[in-house]
This record gives C-alpha cells, structure tokens and sequence, in this order.
C-alpha cells in the first residue's frame, strides 16, 4: 500500500480531545485500504510555549513541510488567561502555518443535516460552502502603533490584497461553483465602503466569470450577507470572500445549521507545493476543556475533507455518511467526545 505521511498536531483545550477521536476515524476508515497513514505528532501550542518559549521553531516548520498533510485541533489559552500575550500563539503557530504554507485556500463548508435542529425558525435546505481567501486581507500583521498608550495613540490594521492572490482565490471558487449543481457564486465584501480592496475583488469576479460561462454569480456586502445567513441561508451556493469577513460569517454558518461543534475547514495548498491543512473552524474552547464535552464532528469532518483532498473519495463520503447518521440519531442526552468518536469509528470501520 501507499503511504500518506501526516503530521498531527494536537495543540490545546479541546484540541487533543476532539482530534483523538478524528484519528481513531481515520485509521478505522482506511484500514485494509489501499493507502495507509504514518501519522507524527508535534507537540505545538499555548501549553507547549509556556513549558518551554517556542512557537514554531524553524526546524519544525522545515519538517512540517517534508509531510503530506496537516491535521490541526486548536490552539490558544483561555481569553483573559494573563501568561499569554493574547493571540500570540495564534500569528506564530496558526496563521504562520497558513502563510507559511501558502493556504490561499481556506474552504469552510455549510450544510444543514437531516435531524440537526437549527436556531432557526424557518432554515431550509442548508447547503453552501465559503471559499474563504487564506494567506492576506488585515491578517498579514501589516501596520503598527504611533504614539502607544498615549491619548494620541493611533493603531493601524492594513488589509493586504494583490490581484495575484485576489484572482487565485477567486477563480478557485468559480472552479467549486462550476462543479456544483446551482452553479452560483456570491462574492461578499464591503466595497461601498472599502473601496480600493473592495474593486479589486469586484473586478476580479466580473473577469474571471467570462471563464465559467454557466455560474451565475451576484454581490452582496458583508453586512447583508449576515441578514440573509439569517433569514434566507438556502440562497447561499458558493460565497467567496477575504480573510476577515471569512473567519466572521462562517462562524455565524456554523452556528445557524447546528452549531460550532460541526464545522470543518481545509487549508488547502492548491498547487501542491506544500501540505495542506485540516482543523475544526473552532478554537479551543478553555470553557469547556478536559471534560469530555467537546464534540469531535468538526474535526471527524475535517479528516473527510483531507481525504477527499488526498484523492480518497470513497473513504471521505464514508465517514461523511457515519457522521450524518451519528448526528440524525441524537437525542439530546449528553455523549462524551469519546463516545461519539468510538460510534462514528465503529460506523465507519
Ligand atoms: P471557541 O471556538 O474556542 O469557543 C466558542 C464557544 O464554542 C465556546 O462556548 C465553546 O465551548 C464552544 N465550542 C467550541 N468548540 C466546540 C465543540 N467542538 N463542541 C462543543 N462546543 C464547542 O472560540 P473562543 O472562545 O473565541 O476562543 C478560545 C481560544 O481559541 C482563543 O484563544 C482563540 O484565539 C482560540 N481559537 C483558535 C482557533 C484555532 O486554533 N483554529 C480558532 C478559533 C479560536
Ligand atoms: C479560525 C480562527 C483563527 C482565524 C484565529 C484563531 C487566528 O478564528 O480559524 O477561524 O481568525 O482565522
Ligand atoms: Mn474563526
């Protein structure tokens, strides 16, 4: 058999809980396969930078690269927690794996599952992904502070958008629309009122949708598109979008088809130079961490969609199925992350 070499990394609160489960999925779906996992842990994170000051060494990162892919839990220490400067582990680990590896890519699905009971009224059919532009936008860290602690202080955040990584991400979602059966991309920004970020991108998306002549496409701006992820989530198709606005609606998406405990990511690499990335679009939850509350859905789905991205359809679709008929079947009685990993690997195995 072929072997996928896979770094996992763990990191914090629930991360290692809900990625335990992930692996035990994983190794269950494609035991007997034709591809085998040769998996390598790397203790990284908040508890591993208090033990001993490092993010991310550049010899980590150097053997992170040499991997075929990532699977990530969650970093970060509890908000308020005073031993760590506050999104510290999140630039140097997190984000400095995403730009490091060039995860342009940053694909975060929506769906409604059959049983899954959502907070809203009305919900309809659930069904959409969000291409969300991974490696620029306000993330890059460019600004700074002028006159710090001062009543003169002015900080700065600049967003950073260049047409070589507006059209990459752009045409990546045109490519996933083109391949769906509505065939519709919304592109969400606020170019009303960001303008210069905001034409590129407009512009982006009227040229490259003369190459995918059968997507429609339309525009919102961001603060509508979370009215109508409210009252009319089943418009939504294909939603590209920047950096920031990404991270902001698909956590709303999250929540409005079941919750935060059920939506995976892929950092993808599309070119295939470096590894890609799979986590949870959530964190570590400190509030609810060593408890066995997490629920590991998010990260099972997460290592369905490194499947898929590794070319194993079959396998992905599996634990896709196992997972949707875990969730269908839920009665409100509380399972411990274990118990749910343990039935969807045995659904799976
Ligand atoms: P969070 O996603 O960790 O938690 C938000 C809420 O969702 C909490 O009430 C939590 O209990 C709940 N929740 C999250 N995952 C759940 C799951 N699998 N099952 C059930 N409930 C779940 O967001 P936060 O509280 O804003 O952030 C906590 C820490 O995580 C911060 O340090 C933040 O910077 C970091 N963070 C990391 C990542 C990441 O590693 N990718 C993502 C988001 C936040
Ligand atoms: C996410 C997280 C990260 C982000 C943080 C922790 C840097 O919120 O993956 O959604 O903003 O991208
Ligand atoms: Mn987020």
């Amino acid at each position: 058999p072929s072997t996928v070499s896979l770094a996992v990394i763990p990191g914090d609160g629930i991360g290692p809980e809900v990625t335990a489960e992930a692996v035990k999925v994983l190794q269950a779906v494609t035991a007997g396969g034709p591809v085998r996992f040769d998996l390598t842990e790397y203790r990284l994170g908040a508890e591993h930078w208090l033990a001993t000051g490092e993010t991310l060494p550049e010899e980590t990162l150097e053997a992170l690269k040499g991997h075929d892919a990532i699977l990530f839990g969650a970093v970060g220490a509890a908000p308020g927690d005073k031993s760590m400067p506050s999104g510290l582990i999140e630039r140097e680990l997190l984000l400095k794996l995403r730009f490091s590896f060039d995860h342009f890519v940053n694909l975060r699905p929506s769906r409604l599952y059959p049983g899954v009971a959502s907070p809203l009224a009305n919900p309809g059919t659930i069904d959409f992904i969000v291409v969300r532009e991974g490696t620029e936008g306000p993330y890059t860290g460019n600004g700074g502070v002028l006159r710090a602690g001062t009543p003169q202080e002015i900080a700065t955040e600049v967003s950073l958008n260049t047409a070589h990584g507006v059209e990459r991400v752009v045409r990546d979602a045109f490519r996933r629309a083109n391949d769906r059966p509505r065939k519709k991309l919304t592109l969400v920004h606020k170019h009303n009122v960001l303008v210069n970020a905001g034409q590129l991108w407009k512009r982006t998306v009227e040229a490259v949708a003369a190459e995918f002549p059968e997507v429609t496409h339309d525009y919102l701006h961001v603060d509508a598109a979370t009215i109508f992820m409210v009252t009319d989530p089943a418009r939504f198709d294909v939603i590209v979008t920047d950096n920031l606005f990404g991270d902001i609606i698909t956590d709303l998406a999250a929540a409005v088809t079941g919750g935060i405990g059920l939506a995976a990511s892929g950092n993808l690499n599309m070119d295939g130079t470096f590894p890609s990335m799979f986590e949870p679009v959530h964190g570590s939850a400190p509030d609810i961490a060593g408890q066995q509350k997490a629920d590991p859905s998010a990260a099972i789905l997460s290592a369905a969609l490194m499947l898929r991205h590794l070319g194993l359809e079959k396998e992905a679709a599996r634990v896709e199925q196992a997972v949707e008929a875990d969730v269908a079947a839920r009665t409100g009685e509380p399972r411990t992350t274990a118990a749910i990993g343990n039935a969807i690997t045995a659904a799976v195995s």
